[in-house]
């Protein structure tokens, strides 16, 4: 099994020194930025938006991976593109037209992902495989870092390995919610390319030895 991708999601980070902390899981050995959006809508929190990307673009040189946990997505896409993201991942739930949404992210010139909460069905992603770039399994329900991983996704996140490897397109799975070294083997072993850890990458303080300890 190859290692996975690990994205610190910077929901756990300092938020006072954001900037700081970017550039510290990138010499950590970070592949990606995740980056959460949360607007007290779609989910009960509330984060960051489209100035705070920008602010922190500059501080690494990794993709920036923007989850957006926010109603209506295609409404500030082109903000987030602008901005410096480099993948823009909506939810599959909070969009009507969600193959229109997808093709109007790549034309942005970035690359374009779905995510899905733990009680949506793998099924939601049968008729945009042909435009995807990248797949997050939610294995919480999105709002806060340091919850508990729900076991019953391993299974989502094997059916749609399988979806994947029958596209033969090139589609990251990536797999964000109560990620630590024991769930992210789980994970890795059911098919995930890419391990999103917030609590499991900032606490402590030792971001090389978390990371390494993720990766198996
Ligand atoms: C949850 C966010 C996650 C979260 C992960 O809604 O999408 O990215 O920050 O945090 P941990 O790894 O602590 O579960
Ligand atoms: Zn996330």
């Amino acid at each position: 099994m190859a290692a996975p991708a690990i994205a610190p999601s910077i929901l756990s980070a300092d938020f006072s020194r954001l900037g700081e902390e970017v550039r510290a899981v990138t010499a950590a050995g970070a592949d990606l930025i995740h980056i959460d959006v949360m607007d007290g809508q779609f989910v009960p929190n509330l984060t960051l938006g489209p100035c705070v990307v920008s602010a922190l673009r500059p501080h690494s040189a990794l993709p920036l991976d923007v989850h957006l946990m926010i109603a209506t997505p295609e409404r500030l896409s082109e903000a987030f593109a602008r901005a410096g993201a480099d993948i823009l991942t909506v939810h599959a739930e909070a969009v009507t037209h969600l193959h229109r949404t997808l093709t109007f992210i790549k034309s942005l010139g970035v690359r374009c992902g779905v995510s899905l909460v733990p009680s949506t069905d793998a099924a939601a992603l049968e008729y945009v495989m042909d435009v995807v770039d990248l797949i997050l399994v939610m294995t919480v329900n999105p709002g806060f870092g340091g919850q508990e991983f729900i076991p019953a996704q391993l299974e989502k996140i094997r059916r749609i390995r399988a979806m994947i490897d029958a596209s033969k397109r090139n589609i990251a799975l990536e797999v964000d919610g109560g990620i630590n070294a024991q769930t992210a083997r789980a994970a890795v072993a059911a098919g995930a390319d890419v391990l999103v850890a917030g609590s499991a990458v900032f606490n402590g303080g030792d971001y090389a030895a978390n990371i390494r300890s993720l990766r198996g």
